[in-house]
């Protein structure tokens, strides 16, 4: 929620502030604004809506007063004056709105009284109505209804009172100030800030909030995620939980928030530029849609040793930790939530070890029973959902082992966790997940044969074998993939549907959940998955002439029974008048005469079945989407990290 970039170096601030915020959006689009540093003066520009409203009103300032090309960036008759396009240190910042509406007054940066100090911020400040009450009884005007305001003045009131006691001026100095005010706020940010009065400076501070820095030459970078700088460097330092940094054109200095040094870890990113890029797609959602054969073939990528060990990433779990887990929990969230749910039936077929899947926003609340010998996976594209961290964090107090699957580098669950499994699903920046759903559900089996392998239960040339099968998937996603042109002549159709159903069993049931997620998200229908076995328990009402039901059905070669059910049921729903959609596997005819529209996959084994069915779902959810007019990648009141709770 919120993207956030910060930049000092010998360029001009604003193009690369708002490059980086265009890559940032996908966290928040209620409203945009940056402030940049100009000789001695702050420029700020801020608007309420998407990014393009913001660079509209800017216009052509972010090439500065002097173009590369050598054309005037400012219409004639403009005074030759610095530009908010000239300043070489800013700060930039897209909305995701908490506190106060997504209007122009309570869009980020926000000021100080004078104008001169900017802060934008990530999170939400849960103590800020007391610490609004103490400014207000200082005579502070406040000028909009956002928690983040108040930062601002309480960085003007620090810098003065440091300045008064005879602290020298310069970058220090705003990283002290910055360090006062943190110590006072509680809750959930990110902070940055800039000074008209300390150029060529950029402070921030992070609590329970991404915060990453990117290394340059001569310059650096502050961002939420890497993916706001990768087109610049690939050199990043993660930050810790409750460090302040300062960045200056030639350095990066990272305290606690009482200003002991501190470090950071530095890490290189491996993604290139252009994956955060459409590439010719017209989203990203369908440009992601179609990295699916490379990123679950990448999360594959020498996981098995030669040994025939599977092999995590950074791993502070010995096997023995492992071979005494008694119990284990999935926590997650949305989508990741439902890669949970697949991962149940692999990990107890697998291993026996008893698996239960929880709402990561409920975990903790209903004081689940939890002690050492619990293994608990944290399932997180962004590695920065507030619900799933808080989770892991109660999971840890309760001296459970957490072992995290996360796809983003440098986030904070997989430092908080015990071992980690990272997804390379390169960046995913459509609002809905799609190959991180994918990639999760390859790292859940990873794990699942781990365990089992670990435990004694399964032999190498077991695990080999799944691993074999797992291999072979992406040439099968690239199969379904190129078979997708009924899937949007459908979505066509469907698109004026009131409701969507979705039905499955086994691992088909994630699976429909997965698909009405995808709906509701994109295409703002009314859409439900349902276990098809409870249908005749209620849902079944709700069918009627014509009403859509997609159906994902288990592979006929291996478990019949599981297979005739759900025929069954799909008679049951074709009797009430639905529309059947039916997802089968190549070859199984038997679906033929209750499909209205039969979309084939092909053969894969049951558990991991899910990695070919889920993709019809997504390209129909995408496709229903864009037919009703809808922005695929940003759907409307959603955000894709979720860091607030
Ligand atoms: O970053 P995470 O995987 O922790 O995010 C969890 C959910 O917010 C996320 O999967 C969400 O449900 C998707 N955007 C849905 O497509």
């Amino acid at each position: 929620m919120c993207g956030i970039v910060g930049y000092v170096g010998a360029r001009p601030a604003l193009g690369i502030v708002l490059d980086g915020l265009r890559r940032l959006e996908y966290r928040g689009y209620d409203s945009a604004g940056v402030a940049i540093v100009c000789d001695d003066e702050l420029r700020t520009e801020k608007r309420a809506g998407k990014l393009s409203n913001l660079e509209k009103t800017l216009g052509d300032e972010r090439f500065g007063s002097a173009r590369a090309d050598g054309a005037a960036a400012r219409p004639l008759g403009r005074p030759p004056m610095v530009g908010i396009g000239d300043g070489t240190a800013g700060i930039g910042h897209t909305r995701w709105a908490t506190h106060g509406g997504p209007t122009d007054r309570n869009a980020h940066p926000h000021l100080s009284r004078d104008g001169r100090i900017a802060v934008i911020h990530n999170g939400i400040i849960e103590n800020f109505a007391k610490l609004v009450a103490e400014l207000e009884a200082d005579g502070v005007e406040f000028v909009s209804d956002t928690d983040t305001e108040c930062v601002a003045h309480l960085l003007a009131a620090a810098l003065t009172d440091l300045r008064a006691v005879g602290e020298p001026d310069g970058p220090q100095l705003l990283a002290a100030a910055m360090r006062r005010v943190v110590q006072r706020l509680e809750g959930a940010f990110t902070l940055l800030a800039v000074d008209a009065g300390i150029p060529g400076a950029v402070v921030g501070a992070r609590r329970n909030s991404p915060l990453v820095v990117g290394r340059g030459v001569g310059e650096h970078y502050l961002a939420s995620d890497v993916s706001a700088f990768i087109e610049h460097t690939r050199d990043a330092v993660e930050l810790g939980q409750d460090q302040v940094v300062l960045i200056t054109a030639g350095d990066i200095e990272i305290t606690d928030f009482f200003g002991a040094p501190a470090l950071g870890r530095d890490f290189h990113i491996d993604w290139d530029a252009s994956a955060a890029e459409k590439g010719g797609y017209d989203y990203f959602m369908l440009k992601e849609i179609a990295e699916q054969p490379q990123a679950v073939a990448d999360t594959l990528l020498g996981r098995l040793t030669e040994a025939g060990e599977i092999m995590l990433d950074e791993v502070r779990l010995t096997d023995q930790d492992l071979r005494d887990a008694d119990k284990i929990f999935i926590i997650a969230c949305g989508t990741a939530y439902h890669s949970g749910l697949v991962a149940k039936y692999a990990i107890e077929h697998w291993t026996r070890i008893p698996c239960e899947v929880e709402l990561a926003s409920e975990f903790r609340y209903r004081d689940p029973v939890l002690d050492r010998s619990t293994l608990v996976v944290a399932i997180s594209q962004s590695g920065e959902t507030m619900d799933t961290l808080m989770a892991l964090r109660h999971a840890k107090e309760q001296k459970a082992r957490v072992l995290a699957i996360c796809n983003t580098n440098g986030s904070t669950i997989p430092r908080e966790s015990d071992a980690v499994l990272y997804t390379h699903g390169g960046p995913e920046i459509a609002v809905a997940s799609t190959k991180a759903f994918l990639t999760q559900l390859v790292a859940c089996y990873l794990i699942g044969l781990h365990l089992a392998q670990v435990r004694g239960i399964k032999y190498a040339d077991e695990v080999a074998a799944v691993v074999s099968q797992l291999h072979q998937v992406p040439d099968r996603l690239r199969q379904v993939l190129a078979e997708m042109e009924p899937v949007r002549q459908l979505a066509r159709e469907l698109a004026g549907a009131n409701q969507v159903l979705f039905i499955g069993r086994h691992v088909g049931y994630p699976v429909a959940l997965e698909g009405a997620l995808k709906l509701k998200e994109l295409a703002y229908m009314h859409a439900e998955g349902f276990a098809a076995g409870e249908l005749k328990h209620g849902p079944i009402a709700l069918i009627d002439e014509g009403t859509p039901v997609v159906c994902v059905v288990p592979s006929p070669a291996g478990r019949g029974v599981l297979h005739d059910k759900i025929v069954s049921n799909i008679q049951e729903v074709r009797a009430r008048g639905a529309r059947t959609v039916v997802i089968a596997e190549e070859g199984d005819t038997a679906v033929v005469p209750y499909a209205d529209d039969l979309i084939y996959v092909p053969r894969t084994p049951t558990l991991l079945a899910p990695l070919l069915t889920t993709v019809p779902l997504q390209v129909l959810a995408c496709e229903i989407a864009a037919a009703r007019g809808h922005d695929v990648d940003q759907p409307r009141n959603l955000a894709k990290s979720v860091t607030v709770e």
